[in-house]
């Protein structure tokens, strides 16, 4: 335990907000002061659930007030930069933004700017990367069991950055966080389709080619089968997953069977680690994030530009959004629907 608590305040009363709640109290080494959401029966509610004394409305008037060292922005992703960049400026010491962590590049290197610049250590939400299935296919696959890694498929359905982030961040994990050569991609916008509050693709399928030449598939809401295990190929082998275990195939025998083992961390636990300065870096760093911001923005750039595109991604607005802007992408069925806060 350190010597001080460290003073939280929590943007966003809703439900990813109870979880990051539970988390820090189970630690002795923070203290949830106060909450703000724009929704005063959410942050009611909630203060009354974990017992706070701070409430507000808007997160402005807590940052100024409260004396905050730790943030948590538990808000809808469009309303990420602009918390992080203001929490940043106002002398906490570290924030955990939930994931996605900016819906255009812009937003993620002004995040990352912020914090450079006050020195604040930032953590975005991509809290998988501490499962046991993912840390050990990472130390598996770095060990060579099956071989130079060659494909990577995943599918997930709920859209590219919510639920895409997740897969993209977890890929890049469990091979040793690559760097990006190029992407190509497609997407279909046929409806007015939004994701808390932000526009999304109907579906999209991208290929992603990392260092080593590394080609990962990804397809977000694409038609049946879903396939939701990790697969990996490589030149000596397979590694795949099913009911929470890794499966190998290689050149040594038939298929085995591991049981995976956590490394005994999760996302708080680290988080406190690194603010306490006991470790230099945070495994969801948001300069890891930004390399998935990256590749889901270069997927749209892809469909915007008809090609290739290789990395560094230059384009700093979300190509989605310019494309809906532009009628590039006509929406076919009018009536604007959000599938996860319904408008
Ligand atoms: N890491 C994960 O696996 C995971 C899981 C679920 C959600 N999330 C992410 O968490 C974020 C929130 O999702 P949720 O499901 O909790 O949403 P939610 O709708 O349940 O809660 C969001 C809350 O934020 C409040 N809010 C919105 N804008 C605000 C602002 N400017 N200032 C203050 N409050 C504001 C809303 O009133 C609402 O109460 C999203 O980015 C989502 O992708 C991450």
């Amino acid at each position: 335990m350190s010597l001080t608590k460290y003073r939280v305040g929590i943007v966003g009363c809703g439900g990813i907000a109870h979880f990051h709640g539970n988390n820090y109290n189970r630690f002795d080494d923070f203290e949830i002061v106060s909450v703000a959401d724009i929704n005063r029966e959410a942050a009611d509610q909630y203060a009354e659930e974990f017992f706070v004394s701070g409430k507000y409305t808007n997160y402005l008037d807590m940052l100024e007030k409260e004396d905050l060292d730790v943030i948590s922005v538990c808000t809808w992703q469009g309303t990420h930069a602009e918390i992080t960049i203001a929490a940043a400026n106002s002398g906490v010491k570290g924030i955990l933004c939930e994931k996605p962590m900016a819906i255009n590049l812009g937003e993620a290197d002004s995040m990352i700017e912020a914090c450079n610049h006050n020195g604040v250590k930032l953590v975005v939400g991509h809290q998988h990367r501490f499962e046991a299935i993912y840390t050990e296919a990472r130390k598996l696959i770095a060990d060579g069991i099956i071989g130079q890694p060659l494909t990577v498929t995943r599918h997930i359905g709920g859209g590219l950055l919510n639920s895409g982030t997740h897969m993209i961040d977890l890929t890049r994990q469990i091979l040793g966080d690559p760097e990006t050569k190029w992407v190509i991609g497609q997407v279909e916008r046929k409806t007015d389709r939004y994701e808390r509050r932000c526009e999304i693709e109907d579906l999209c399928a991208g290929t992603i080619c990392f260092e080593n030449d590394i080609r990962f598939m990804l397809e977000i809401d694409m038609p049946p089968p879903h396939i939701n295990n990790i697969c990996v190929h490589g030149n000596d082998g397979i590694l795949t997953s099913e009911d929470g275990k890794l499966k190998i195939l290689n050149s040594k025998g038939g298929w085995q069977s591991i049981n995976p083992v956590s490394d005994g961390e999760d996302q708080w636990s680290e988080f406190l680690a690194w603010l306490d300065g006991r470790i230099n870096t945070h495994r969801c760093n948001g300069k890891q994030a930004r390399y998935t911001v990256e590749i889901m923005m270069a997927i749209y750039e892809s469909v915007r530009n008809k090609g290739l595109v290789e990395m560094p991604l230059k384009t700093k607005e979300s190509p989605l959004s310019m494309m809906i802007s532009d009628g590039t992408l006509p929406v076919e069925k009018s009536g604007k629907y959000d599938i996860r806060v319904p408008f």
